[in-house]
């Protein structure tokens, strides 16, 4: 029987993550050939998680430029992928989410009539700005796509929503299936060596582009503010490579003893130091989908979020990036034990880790019918 030809195209670290079961899964499966190329929208953050998941892209664009704007990483991303889509042929086309190169990988794709599937199609805030320019990255993949997996039922409503009736299949997201490559109870990282064992630990991370800024200096003195009035506090700051990021960062955090300013972890160390933490400040979308399976609270420091079910289900709060919310919402989180109870007890809305499996078969299916 013919396989069925996967190109799998992704550049971010959170493309990685969340494509590496599926990635692994197809090419453990005889009904597929799988081809993986990376954008290389990030180089050092992306290497870490292929290094995990041990995938050697068979292509790599190589696109990443310092302070690279949206438009060169949209024209770079598919001048360099049109060839390769030309030379493989494959039979589809699978991209992840909403980032410029996942866009600019269905755009080619759709150019050279291939067919598209998105992974994590769906989510929505259904507004043009927030986030920018994930929302509407999503919104024109899935314009794009013939096939649909869609994290939850509330992804798949939003599809419907958006007149996308045929192809839908819902699988869980592979957030949680990669969590089963990751998670390990007998796990130690060096920077635990700093911690005193008797202190409670946050984890923050932050690097959105509606947060560069003053958004993000407010965020980082508020928190700075509270944990300073706790002795028995600190915080663990993976700071994403970016110098907008670093620069307000180690400015504000970067003397305080209570801080913890390193460089990103790789995907194992980051889900473990999660679980070794208590509560997560962040506004990272993939964290925002970890978090409730691993039972941490996490504030989310952005005003929207296209991950209600994690609200919903009373893991995720949504505390913004203004200096006063953000520090009264953290207090209440650290003084009140009923929230923290109730937020860390609350059931993952994400699903059971078997989306890899659910994707792969939706492909055969499809296939199998065309
Ligand atoms: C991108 C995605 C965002 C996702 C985020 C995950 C878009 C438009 N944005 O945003 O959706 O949430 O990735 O982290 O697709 N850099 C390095 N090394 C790296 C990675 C980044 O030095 O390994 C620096 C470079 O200077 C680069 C800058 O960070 O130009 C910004 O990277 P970019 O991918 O443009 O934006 P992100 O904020 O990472
Ligand atoms: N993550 C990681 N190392 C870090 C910080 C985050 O591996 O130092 C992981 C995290 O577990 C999640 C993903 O990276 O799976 C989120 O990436 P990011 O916040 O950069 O992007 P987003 O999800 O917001 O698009």
């Amino acid at each position: 029987m013919r396989k069925i030809k996967v190109m799998s195209v992704f550049g971010t670290r959170p493309e990685g993550i969340k494509m590496g079961p599926v990635v692994r899964a197809l090419a453990e499966d005889d009904r597929f050939l799988s081809v993986v190329v990376s954008t290389g929208q990030h180089a050092e953050m992306l290497q870490q998680v292929l290094d995990v998941f041990a995938i050697r892209p068979d292509y790599d664009l190589k696109i990443m430029k310092p302070g690279q704007s949206l438009t060169a990483i949209t024209m770079t991303t598919m001048s360099r992928l049109e060839p390769i889509v030309q030379k493989e042929k494959p039979d589809i086309v699978l991209v992840h989410g909403d980032t410029s190169s996942a866009y600019a990988a269905a755009l080619t794709a759709f150019y050279n009539h291939v067919a598209i599937g998105h992974v994590e199609a769906g989510l929505r805030t259904w507004n043009k700005y927030s986030p920018y320019p994930e929302e509407m990255n999503r919104q024109m993949i899935d314009d794009l796509a013939d096939l649909y997996f869609a994290p939850t039922a509330t992804s798949a409503h939003n599809l419907r929503l958006s007149n996308h009736q045929q192809g839908i299949t819902i699988t869980g997201n592979t957030a949680i299936d990669a969590l089963h490559y990751t998670i390990n109870e007998d796990y130690h990282h060096d920077v635990l060596n700093e911690i005193d064992p008797h202190h409670r630990i946050i984890l923050l991370t932050m690097h959105r582009r509606e947060n560069w800024g003053m958004p993000m200096a407010e965020t980082f003195k508020a928190i700075k503010h509270v944990v300073d009035q706790r002795p028995d506090l600190e915080v663990i700051y993976p700071v994403h490579l970016n110098p907008k990021v670093r620069d307000v960062a180690n400015a504000i955090l970067g003397n305080d003893p209570q801080f913890h300013l390193i460089d990103p972890l790789d995907v194992v160390d980051f889900h473990n130091l999660m679980s070794k933490s208590l509560l997560v400040m962040s506004d990272s979308g993939g964290v925002q989908e970890e978090a409730p399976a691993l039972h941490k609270p996490v504030l989310v420091l952005r005003d929207t979020t296209e991950r209600p079910e994690g609200v919903e289900a009373g893991t995720l709060k949504l505390v913004g990036n203004h200096y006063d919310e953000v520090a009264a919402q953290l207090t209440s989180l650290l003084d009140d034990p009923a929230e923290y109870q109730q937020m860390s007890q609350a059931q993952n809305p994400y699903g059971d880790g078997h989306a890899s499996e659910r994707i792969l078969d939706a492909i055969a299916s499809w296939a199998a019918a065309n």
